[in-house]
């Protein structure tokens, strides 16, 4: 409790004013909550008591939601590693600093691999007496294109020089190489010459196998994304089955349901978007959303990422959906778990690595081989996640933001990774990590229509948690 005076100070500071009845209200609250409570209060003239009523219900929320944070553990779901603290100014001396820590990181897991230390490149740039020596170096590719005679030239970097790779064409390791995109960082093994490297053999940061421990936990996640609500597109009729599928006896052990982004169709999302829209108001479209919400179990945790869709910064990694629009989820489940994309959590001993997937476009572009778009050839691209140990590997292709830390980077290995955003959906497995995308409940659009690829609409992924199993269920008829 405080004093009438103090809190009315703080009232007027803020260049308010405030009704009898919200102030003896407000004299009810602890004195340590007072500023936050009035930072949830919408610029106005005159602070009524139903303006504080909402301001302590988001209050209470906040709090909820809070709960489930890195620490905090609610059943047996917790979250493990999400982006905390963002916000940078995306100067450039900030994303210089960005990717030499990735370089960093993913080169002391090379080094590990490699059980050697590799040369640094300024040294074998500034000797002449190295000529015809191998060496292993690590270093970032810069740019890579295919020479007159089909030789593969990178240029690979370092912390301390740059250097060109050569792969000859018809060395084992040619075919691999041209695979490698742009901005990976790789260990390479050859022969230095005259200021190049040919190179006979690499190796990348992938995760490897024997890191993986086994884990379980009880009951089955389904896993979902990209249901696009809002949209003209949206089958209304697939993700209805779906729903009344998780209130019936068949889905009694689903205890989870994961939501990987592009709930919502959301607005202005990209040019004459408003054309494709059913529903033009991004607040109806989640108001839409927590209809279907209100209706799954409540023994069910949701978990629910952004995608580029939601009202959010599109920049990645995405913080949580704004309460303004989460409100009427969190009114008819409380206990949503909605979290930053990209977001590790655990489910038992199960780390589950959930992220939209944004990054599968330039995968798709950049590494020859994974054209068309087809269930087989997503789980290939999604394997170029954890070949490469970052979400997103491939740099300038979709807003990254060069935070303190990079969250999109697979330091921890997930026994799951879960993405969405294609669209097509694909189910496979890499060195004992278990890949899922899990399609959409979108009809084609015209868009989708244009780059030929077929859609999954009205799939949902069981995982079952005892011994990581899927199993997909198909709700498009
Ligand atoms: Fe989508
Ligand atoms: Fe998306």
């Amino acid at each position: 409790m405080t004093g009438q005076a103090e809190v009315l100070r703080k009232v007027v500071a803020r260049g308010y004013n405030i009704s009898p009845e919200a102030l003896s209200l407000l004299l009810e609250q602890e004195n340590d909550v007072l500023e936050d409570l009035l930072d949830l209060i919408p610029d106005k003239a005159v602070i009524e008591l139903q303006d504080l009523r909402d301001a302590l219900e988001r209050m209470r929320r906040r709090a909820q939601r809070e709960a489930h944070l890195p620490g905090g553990e609610v059943d047996s779901l917790k979250v493990i590693r999400i982006p905390t603290n963002l916000g940078v100014k995306g100067t450039p001396d900030e994303f210089v600093e960005f990717m030499r820590k990735r370089f960093r990181f993913l080169k002391s897991v090379l080094a590990k691999k490699n059980g050697v230390d590799p040369i640094p490149i300024s040294n074998l740039l500034n000797s002449t007496s190295r000529d015809g020596d191998r060496v292993l170096i690590v270093g970032m590719v810069l740019e890579k294109r295919v020479l007159r005679d089909f030789s593969i030239r990178m240029q690979v970097d370092d912390e301390t020089g740059s250097i060109p790779v050569i792969f000859k064409k018809g060395g084992r390791y040619w075919e691999k190489a041209d695979r490698i995109p742009v901005d990976s960082v790789v260990a390479i093994r050859g022969t230095f010459r005259r200021g190049r490297i040919y190179a006979d053999s690499f190796r990348l940061p992938d995760i490897n196998g024997e890191l993986i421990e086994p884990a379980s936990a009880s009951g089955k996640v389904a896993l979902i994304s990209d249901i696009h609500m809002g949209s003209k597109y949206f089958n209304q009729e697939a993700f209805d089955r779906f729903v009344r599928w998780l209130g019936s006896d068949g889905a009694r052990d689903v205890r989870y349901l994961v939501i990987c982004g592009d709930l919502v169709d959301g607005v202005g999302v990209y040019p004459s978007q408003e054309d494709e829209l059913k529903i033009a108001d991004v607040y109806k479209q989640f108001r839409l959303a927590s209809s279907f919400l209100e209706r799954i179990p409540k023994d069910v945790r949701v978990v629910y990422i952004p995608g580029n869709h939601e009202p959010v910064r599109q920049a990645e990694p995405q913080p949580v959906v704004p309460d303004e629009y989460l409100n009427s989820l969190l009114e008819v489940r409380p206990d949503l778990m909605a979290l930053p994309n990209p977001a590790l959590v655990g489910i038992g001993d199960v780390r589950l690595m959930i992220y939209h997937g944004r990054s599968l476009n330039a995968l798709f572009k950049h590494i020859p081989g994974l054209q068309p778009i087809r269930p087989e050839t997503v789980v290939e691209a999604m394997t170029w996640m954890l070949r490469l140990r970052h979400l997103a590997p491939i740099y300038g292709e979709h807003p990254i933001s060069p935070e303190r830390e990079d969250w999109l980077l697979l330091d921890q290995v997930p026994h799951v990774l879960h993405t969405g955003h294609i669209h097509v959906y694909g189910v496979g497995e890499h060195n004992g990590v278990k890949v899922v995308n899990s399609g959409t409940f979108e009809n084609e659009t015209p868009y989708i229509k244009s780059l030929g690829i077929e859609v999954t609409v009205g799939k949902a992924i069981l995982l079952d948690l005892r011994n990581l199993g899927v199993e997909v269920k198909d709700f498009s008829s």
